[in-house]
């Protein structure tokens, strides 16, 4: 019997959050029935956990993965006058958290293999302002982080890690979001550990850094209504810490699981002309997103769209081009790495439920795609 073609979404929310709905159901019972809605016991078991997971002492939950950036980068003090590094086909975020410190954006072109920043590229953009680096863990692919904090101690610069798509990627065997100063995290409902809304978190091996960090996601206070410092109110919220400590029980086999899903698109997607993510040696990504490159990705996308598989782009514009960075120095001019993947890249469905009917299903709507163009030709 023929069987008929699921329709296949990007990401599946909802069949995750059933598997843990009961879990979570009963942790937030027990916060309202104690009555601690603000920095409640979660948030600080959670925070324990990440820090462990991250392979950090500290670990302080904050409101959103942008706040997290911004926070960390208030923490080092970066401020007007600044220069901050970062790659040029991020989410607009990690930029927008630079500008929110009155410090300058700049942005530096990628290495088409791996989508992540090109260290070799990074002096170029180097001045006398320049305070810090944001390498971002583009798709859960761990950038370079060895030659990035190496360039870095040689300019006395601070390393910020973008791990909002990185949870649980690794170096050897050490996890991102360690390897800078700080390392920052997004609990988005649709990141590998996500929230039922927003949340982030910032992580890092120093206790004074730990310490700002508190002070500056709670209106700079230590004691209740005592401001050492000018804060904001980018606290995570108790109920999500309910529901990050749910997930955290699943985080490894879910991370496992979208590894396998990858190795499933390798085999299904082998020999045809579509490059494929890459896999850095002695790196584990954690496959946020599995994006792919076409020539023809519009047509591709839509095609599949027809075929009730739904891809998207992340992200169709680069950096520099957004209306708040026009102005921004870019290395080389107009970062043309990040320009011409704008245009070529596809993620295709991601997430830990897939299943290999799934995977077969959009190998053989991408090989019927591929051939088609190539009987038009
Ligand atoms: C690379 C990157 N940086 C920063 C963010 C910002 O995180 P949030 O949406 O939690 O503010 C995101 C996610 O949205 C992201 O993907």
């Amino acid at each position: 019997m023929l069987q008929r073609p699921m329709m296949i979404p990007l990401v599946d929310l909802a069949t995750q959050s059933r598997a843990i709905k009961d879990d979570v159901l009963r942790r937030i019972g027990d916060v309202i029935d104690a009555g601690r809605y603000i920095l409640g016991t979660e948030v600080g078991q959670f925070e324990e956990q990440f820090a462990e997971y991250c392979q950090v002492p500290h670990c302080i939950g904050v409101a959103n993965g942008t706040d997290a950036i911004h926070l960390a980068l208030r923490a080092l003090e970066v401020g007007p006058g600044d220069e901050v590094i970062t790659a040029g086909n991020s989410f607009a975020a990690t930029a927008f958290a630079i500008a929110y410190t009155g410090a300058q954006a700049v942005f530096v072109d990628v290495d088409p293999t791996d989508f992540n920043i090109d260290p070799t590229l990074i002096e170029d953009a180097i001045t006398q302002r320049t305070k810090a680096i944001i390498p971002v863990h583009l798709y859960g692919q761990p950038a370079r982080m060895w030659e990035i904090r190496e360039i870095a101690d040689r300019h006395g610069l601070k390393v910020v890690e973008d791990a909002a798509q990185a949870h649980g990627a690794e170096i050897g065997s050490q996890r991102c979001g360690s390897f800078g100063d700080i390392g920052c995290f997004s609990f988005y409902p649709g990141k590998n550990l996500g929230a039922f809304g927003d949340g982030g978190a910032v992580v890092t091996k120093d206790a004074a850094l730990a310490d700002r960090l508190r002070l500056l996601r709670n209106y700079g206070q230590r004691v209740k209504n005592q401001h050492d410092l000018l804060g904001y109110n980018c606290r995570l919220d108790t109920l999500q810490a309910c529901v990050l400590l749910a997930k955290m029980q699943h985080i490894e086999s879910w991370t496992v699981q979208r590894r396998q899903v990858a190795a499933w698109y390798r085999e299904e997607l082998a020999d045809i002309e579509l490059i494929l993510p890459s896999e850095n040696d002695d790196m584990r990504h954690v496959y946020h997103l599995f994006v792919v490159r076409h020539a023809q990705r519009d047509a591709l996308l839509a095609y599949l769209a027809e075929n009730d598989i739904f891809g998207g782009i992340h992200y169709p514009n680069p950096l520099p081009t957004a209306v708040p960075f026009v102005d921004a120095p870019t290395y080389p001019f107009e970062v043309p790495v990040c320009t011409k993947l704008s245009q070529e890249i596809l993620s295709l469905p991601m997430y830990p439920e897939m299943t290999r009917e799934h995977v077969t299903q959009i190998g053989q709507t991408i090989r019927s795609f591929i051939t088609r163009e190539v009987a038009r030709v």
